[in-house]
């Protein structure tokens, strides 16, 4: 059985002190819920804070990105060594990653890779755009993106893949619950075509885009549905607490 995922990605947002705070709040509360993995991904200047707060508890932490270099000239940027340091996980290929900072199924090849290489787990985003949406290319564009970032790795242990159909990231419209078990369903018989089936079958596969205390229950529940990627809800400490309890209660 798969044990299911719940991440945080607080994206660009909170200071060290606030991440700090936030986490505190959480921190008793998620500790205490077992059979669920949790997961928090502050910003990168946040890490060593927020790694002290969780230090003895069940509380994983994971980065947003990271370069695809071990070391050296490359300024302003951060490698999988300096994260396996402080992080068990960390999120490649946002969709925010491609659309502002140009990051191409080539880039999020290599940053899986460097990041299996050193241990991190990484939370692999994919995800169709509004237009392809619109136009019915969802299950190639998944398909696309599923090959160019995962070509020539053998071996996915640790992986984890997130389905974030971009139109519903921050938007207040989530797809479906069917729609996504559909299509992470999908995503697990490509990966079925690509790796064996021991691999597939431990494969945790995410459903992330506008996921709330509200809505959650609705995505957990599908079978295919192994845990969620949450941005917006994970900056509220009940929001997140709430979402990681009833993934418990249906999946634990
Ligand atoms: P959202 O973001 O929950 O705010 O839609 C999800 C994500 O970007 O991972």
């Amino acid at each position: 059985m798969r044990v299911p995922l719940v991440a945080g990605n607080w994206k660009m947002n909170t200071t060290v002190n606030e991440a700090v705070a936030l986490v505190y709040k959480m921190r008793l509360g998620l500790d205490e819920i077992d059979k669920v993995e949790k997961v928090v991904c502050p910003p990168f200047i946040s890490l060593a804070a927020v790694k002290e707060v969780i230090k003895d508890s069940s509380i994983r932490l994971g980065a947003q990105n990271m370069y695809f270099e071990s070391s050296g000239a490359y300024t302003g940027e951060i490698s999988p060594i300096m994260l396996a340091e402080l992080c068990q996980f960390v999120i490649i290929g946002h969709s925010e990653r491609r659309q502002y900072f140009g990051e191409t199924g080539e880039i999020v090849n290599r940053k899986v890779r460097a990041a299996l290489k050193v241990g991190l787990k990484p939370i692999l985003c994919i995800g169709e755009r509004l237009d392809d949406y619109e136009a019915g290319r969802t299950e190639k564009v998944v398909t696309e993106q599923l090959e160019s970032s995962l070509a020539g790795i053998g071996d996915i242990s640790g992986l984890v893949i997130a389905y974030e159909p971009v139109w519903a990231i921050g938007t207040g419209k989530a797809t479906t619950g069917e729609q996504a078990n559909e299509i992470i369903g999908l995503i697990r018989r490509n990966m079925a075509k690509l790796y064996d089936k021991e691999a597939t079958q431990s494969l945790r596969i995410l459903y992330g885009g506008s996921v709330t205390a509200v809505n959650s229950g609705e995505f957990i529940k599908q079978p295919e549905i192994d845990g969620a990627l949450v941005g917006g809800a994970s900056l509220d400490a009940d929001q997140f607490l709430s979402i990681v309890r009833q993934t418990a209660k249906i999946k634990g």
